[in-house]
């Protein structure tokens, strides 16, 4: 099937079989950001954004993104830097192999959710599974990065 959309800002037109995977699309495109996980929808891995809402690509077909506009780690690379220096000062940096995906949701909540409290905070990252840092180090690097942002 024929497909236009936008990957990080670039205009793609291709012809896709009806059941590729955008997890595995994006991957042939070059956004080896997008790590494979569970692939059953269960860890966040995968989080990618179409049209500025987190989606777990292992979910999604390619097919799917026509005419939408779909963003890696690859396409926000700045903000994605700057979080990671408080991930790595909190300790939350290990073997990071969940770091894109879970950088890619903290990244969307930040654009749509005012002042979260630690609940939503977490409610919104509940998806994204790490099997190395207890989390603690994340929501303290989460914490103080909206901080710092929001005296900016
Ligand atoms: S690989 Fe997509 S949710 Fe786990
Ligand atoms: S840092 Fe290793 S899985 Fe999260």
């Amino acid at each position: 099937m024929e497909i236009k959309f936008w990957l990080n800002g670039k205009l793609i037109k291709d012809d896709v079989e009806p059941d590729t995977v955008l997890l595995e699309y994006v991957r042939s495109k070059g956004c080896m950001s997008v790590k494979r996980g569970c692939e059953t929808a269960n860890c966040g891995l995968c989080t990618v954004w179409v049209d500025n809402k987190p989606v777990l690509s292992c979910a999604t077909l390619a097919v799917q993104v026509n005419n939408k506009k779909v963003t890696t780690l690859e396409g926000v690379q700045d903000r994605a830097r700057d979080f990671g220096t408080f991930l790595a000062k909190e300790g939350a940096e290990q073997c990071g192999y969940c770091s894109p995906g879970f950088i890619m949701n903290v990244l969307a909540m930040e654009d749509e959710l005012e002042n979260p409290t630690e609940r939503e905070i977490k409610e919104y990252l509940a998806g994204n599974l790490c099997r190395c840092t207890g989390y603690q180090g994340q929501l303290r690097a989460i914490k103080k990065y909206l901080a710092r942002n929001k005296e900016a």
